[in-house]
């Protein structure tokens, strides 16, 4: 036993090349350019057994993600409606983990697994009641405690520095964001304690994130921007990271420099925004991230622990 790992998608909401981008990534990828790989919406497919798979975050790419994945496509021999898909973490509520829910409603069953704030976001859109509480139930991630999935493996959602959903922001400091808004995973396989960490959306590390980081075999982390006011200075956006919740990777204070100190033996930035330099091979940036010990996440990456 131990653990399976399959990067479905690997870009921040929009993907890569993103509809309505023009950035120079965006068109350079849509040129096919060498150097640049186009990439989906941040998702992450996990399995002790290689048999049942448990998914992070349902990115409105699942369709395309699924058809990608020999792994998650019914058996011969299965059931005429089957699916080796057996459960759905979410870390948080944004558009780009929750859409792909959507897309799974076909009398799919599987069990949903999110933090009660977000569990009760999706209870308030009515939307998502296309999925059945019969075929779908939903099962709360109590903030530090862990769950049993049905899957063989052993889920924990822990409270991130970060942001509600875009959608859910209200007037006030921190837009009405509470604690369980935005969460990290961390997902164990019992038999072999083999575990990794998965935070897509993280504003910022604390004390308190960098103990539970510390000494981990592998993070899964938000590499959504290189510098903070990157989609200003491409004219994409009026927001920083820092208004959308998600910490930087370069700087003092960006995520490069936090984690360097922790002894984490494999860090690999996902949820990567289209405007993100690390997405070109061989810019500045890349090498940067690369000399500092990362690996920048590309769909279709498998690991094994
Ligand atoms: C984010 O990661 O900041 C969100 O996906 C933004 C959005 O929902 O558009
Ligand atoms: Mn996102
Ligand atoms: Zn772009």
């Amino acid at each position: 036993m131990g653990l399976i790992i399959k990067m479905l998608g690997s870009a921040a909401g929009g993907g890569f090349p993103q509809a309505n981008c023009n950035c120079r990534n965006c068109a350079d990828v849509r040129a096919g350019k060498p150097g640049l790989s186009p990439r989906t919406q941040s998702s992450v497919a996990v399995s002790a057994d290689g048999a049942r798979w448990l998914l992070l975050n349902a990115s409105p790419d699942i369709r395309q993600q699924i058809a990608a994945t020999p792994q998650l496509a019914p058996r011969p021999g299965d059931p005429p409606r089957s699916s080796p898909i057996v459960g759905v973490a979410l870390t948080n509520g944004d558009v780009d983990h929750v859409a792909g829910l959507l897309s799974l409603r076909e009398g799919l069953r599987f069990t949903l697994y999110a933090s009660e704030r977000v569990l009760a976001a999706l209870q308030d859109n009515p939307i998502f009641n296309v999925l059945s509480a019969a075929s779908v139930p939903r099962v709360p991630l109590r903030l530090g405690q862990s769950v049993e999935a049905a899957s063989g493996l052993v889920v924990e959602g822990y409270a991130v520095p970060g942001k509600v959903a875009l959608y859910l922001e209200e007037d006030g400091p921190g837009f009405g964001t509470r604690e369980g808004d935005s969460i990290g995973l961390c997902i164990r396989e019992p038999v072999s304690g083999a575990s990794f960490h998965y935070i897509p959306g993280c504003a910022g590390l604390d004390a308190q994130l960098a103990r539970r980081l510390a000494g981990a075999r592998l993070v899964l982390f938000d590499g959504t921007l290189y510098t903070d006011g990157e989609m200003i200075a491409q004219g994409l956006s009026d927001k920083t990271g820092t208004r959308m919740g998600h910490v930087a990777i370069s700087g003092p204070q960006g995520s490069m420099a936090a984690l360097a100190p922790l002894g984490v033996a494999r860090r690999i930035y996902v949820h990567l925004n289209n405007s993100n330099p690390v997405l070109r091979e061989g810019s500045p940036e890349r090498a940067e991230v690369e000399r500092a010990g990362w690996e920048v996440a590309w769909d279709g990456m498998e690991i094994r622990l």
